[in-house]
């Protein structure tokens, strides 16, 4: 059945909606607290990239996360801004009022599920969980029809539970279903077989769109979130660079490329310009002054660089041999063929040519090749500066 969402409309059956919570679960994690000129940078950025949803943040949490929410509502058009809340009537109204000049608005709110998180964090009986599941979400309604409404530790809630609380949002009117995966516990099977589940147990689920939302804590938010869509989530929640609680959230690039390279596995598509990913992941860098690491999926400075002479020689003659996306469609310049001690002589003729030295003869180039490699012997990275000096010498050398 054709989903037709308050803020989206008619949403085709292969279509994924990415919502970006950068801002409000990115931003949670430790050092990465950004100001509200920072936070309205970022939010421009996951505009132009084409993010759906933008959950700018937490409105109640503090007056600057409130005025952050504010201002982005005012000035950011195209995506939906969202604003955070708990099931409590303070909570609402804040993010109801931090959203409220937004083109295109969301709440979303949310409570915990699991017999652990009833027991020791709220405090709360099951029946009294429930019937804030349905009081939260309809409150939400008064202020605009775009509510979604998340399940905390839903993947390690009891199933039967789960369902009722789902059947309580929806009737309240939640057009978004979010089953959180908190504390990065679940892998792949549980994921597919919780949404499987949902879709098939709760009256109405076929009316709302399911979500997913993963943490990182065992490395499988992403291998998590492509097996949600593949159950049938059409709403992927993620962050650029992987950033959020702990080990971080799924990150934007590694799904979104996930999905796109792999299009034969996950048929689906989404808004986002890939070729902006990069540009993004370097300007939240800048801002939050962390780097991703250097052999991070898509971002890494070595996501598309090769030292060794094999791969080296195997990319210069067909880039798909080591290759299965081009860096142009994220947004790099090119491979970067990194000349180090496992390079080999055609990467080496490679790199003088596009340092402008054109052909080179094979004595001088064995003789360079030669004392380039002691030279990497000694070196981590050879730069470019390195092989001119070294080969100017070279040159010089033979001439006298
Ligand atoms: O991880 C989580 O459960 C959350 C919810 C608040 C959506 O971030
Ligand atoms: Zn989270």
């Amino acid at each position: 059945m054709t989903i037709n969402h308050p803020n989206f409309g008619a949403i085709a059956d292969d279509r994924v909606i990415m919502f970006d919570t950068t801002l409000r679960d990115g931003e949670q994690s430790p050092g990465f607290s950004m100001n509200i000129d920072e936070k309205l940078r970022m939010a421009e950025a996951l505009m132009e990239l084409g993010v759906d949803v933008i959950e700018a943040g937490f409105p109640i949490a503090s007056a600057g996360d409130f005025e952050s929410v504010n201002r982005i509502a005012q000035s950011i058009r195209g995506p939906v801004i969202a604003g955070l809340a708990r099931s409590g009537r303070e909570d609402i109204l804040r993010a109801a009022e931090a959203v409220k000049p937004a083109e295109r608005k969301r709440i979303h709110t949310f409570i915990s599920t699991s017999a652990l998180h009833m027991k020791y964090k709220l405090r709360m009986e099951p029946e009294a969980v429930l019937e804030a599941v349905g009081r939260s979400v309809a409150l939400a309604r008064e202020f605009t029809d775009d509510v979604e409404w998340s399940a905390e530790d839903g993947s390690r809630t009891d199933p039967d539970f789960l369902c009722r609380c789902v059947e309580a949002a929806i009737r309240a009117g939640a057009s978004t279903i979010n089953i959180p995966d908190t504390v990065g516990y679940a892998v792949p099977e549980d994921i597919a077989r919780i949404f499987t589940m949902l879709r098939e147990r709760v009256p109405g689920a076929d009316g709302v769109i399911f979500s997913t939302h993963n943490h990182n804590d065992l490395g499988l938010a992403v291998a998590n979130t492509i097996a949600a869509v593949k159950a049938g989530v059409r709403q992927i929640e993620c962050t650029i660079n992987g950033i959020g609680e702990r080990a971080g959230n799924a990150a934007l690039e590694e799904v979104v490329m996930a999905i796109r390279t792999r299009h034969d596995a996950v048929p689906f598509n989404n808004g986002i310009d890939t070729t902006r990913i990069l540009r993004t992941s370097k300007l939240l860098a800048a801002i939050t002054g962390f780097d991703v690491q250097p052999n991070k999926a898509i971002v890494g400075r070595n996501a598309f660089a090769h030292e060794s002479g094999i791969h080296q020689d195997g990319v210069l003659k067909n880039a798909a041999t080591y290759e299965i996306m081009t860096p142009e469609s994220v947004g790099w310049q090119k491979t970067s063929l990194v000349l180090g001690k496992h390079s080999g002589r055609a990467a080496f003729r490679d790199k003088l040519r596009a340092l402008g030295y054109g052909e080179v003869g094979d004595n001088a180039l064995n003789d360079a090749f030669r004392r380039f490699k002691d030279l990497a012997d000694r070196k981590k990275l050879v730069y470019d500066e390195d092989i001119t000096a070294l080969f100017d010498e070279t040159v010089v050398r033979d001439r006298s």
